[in-house]
């Protein structure tokens, strides 16, 4: 399987902050926004992945990243001209995903939980075997911002729409998506909507109408951040300040994720950590070298 990690956009609801700074790049907390969704990429085990990026920003991406291999993985981009919906991300993506399935994610979601990881590669593992389409669903108190999953009583699901006026349940669709290989082939054949976009929820409905869109609930245990509003932004970095004073460990740490995976040796880390070794980022990477950060829990 291979990621994509969608990081164009406008960014309008971030304004005036994003009106020269790509939120990716944006910090939640002590690292860029974009490390978050990427370190999850990484807990799921996908070393390759694609960035799609706005034509102004690929260098900035590629200064931070460069092809990937500082963190043992294989790191590509490409860009996305205009913010024409979240859909055509798989098409502009089709030659880097080739025959393969795909992990989709936005590049403002970040996740964090108990067993996160494994309820999410349970995902993985279902699309690579069966097929068809997995998302997941979380419980919001604005359902007007999102892609909204209605339910029956026994829990099918009867439809998804996107940000509905008079929203039929609370259930929000995060910015995580498992397809297999029809997904391209399905967003060719999207039409924009009504505020002119590409709608990934158009591609989920596909699936749905097929009868091939396996939807989990992630439950209150869970954090969820669409960190894309001025609230939810600062609200996703006071989060992340507060489980690691009380943990002492990093969430997203994308460095410590590749050491860890056995994708880079204690080398490959201490030379990740040197420039950054007058900070506190820099002293975490250090001493998990030095071995005093034992087992636990990694990043989520
Ligand atoms: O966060 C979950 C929600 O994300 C879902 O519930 C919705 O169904 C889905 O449409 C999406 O809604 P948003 O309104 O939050 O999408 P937004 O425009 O903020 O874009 C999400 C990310 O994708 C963001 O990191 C920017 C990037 N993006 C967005 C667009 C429209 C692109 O890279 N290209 C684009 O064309």
């Amino acid at each position: 399987m291979k990621a994509i990690i969608l990081a164009g956009g406008s960014g309008t609801r971030l304004y005036p902050v994003t009106q020269v700074v790509n939120k990716h790049l944006l910090p939640i907390y002590n690292k860029p926004m974009i490390y978050y969704p990427l370190s999850l990429v990484m807990l799921l085990g996908i070393k390759s992945v694609l960035f799609i990026v706005n034509p102004s920003d690929l260098s900035s991406f590629q200064k931070l990243f460069g092809d990937g291999s500082k963190l043992g993985m294989d790191i590509e981009y490409k860009i996305q001209e205009k913010p024409n919906g979240l859909a055509e991300g798989l098409i502009i993506a089709e030659d880097f995903i080739g025959n393969d399935n795909i992990c989709y994610i936005l590049g403002d979601n970040i996740f964090f939980g108990h067993d996160l990881v494994k309820v999410i590669n349970e995902a993985k593992i279902e699309v690579e075997k069966k097929g068809g389409a997995y998302i997941f669903g979380y419980s919001v108190k604005d359902p007007e911002r999102f892609g909204i999953i209605e339910f029956d009583d026994e829990g099918n699901v009867l439809s998804i729409e996107e940000k509905p006026q008079n929203p039929k349940s609370n259930y929000a669709i995060v910015g995580l998506y498992f397809y297999d290989n029809k997904a391209i082939k399905i967003a060719k054949n999207v039409q924009p909507s009504g505020r002119g976009e590409l709608e990934i929820t158009s591609v989920n409905e596909e699936y749905l109408k097929n009868n091939n869109l396996k939807v989990k609930l992630l439950g209150r245990g869970f954090a969820w951040f669409d960190a894309g509003t001025h609230d939810s932004f600062l609200e996703a970095g006071e989060f992340v300040a507060t489980i690691e004073r009380k943990t002492g460990f990093m969430v997203g740490c994308i460095e410590e994720i590749a050491y860890r995976n056995g994708w880079i040796n204690e080398e490959q880390l201490l030379k990740l950590a040197y420039p950054l070794r007058k900070t506190d980022y820099g002293k975490y990477l250090m001493e998990l070298v030095k071995d005093q950060i034992v087992g636990g829990n990694i990043a989520f």
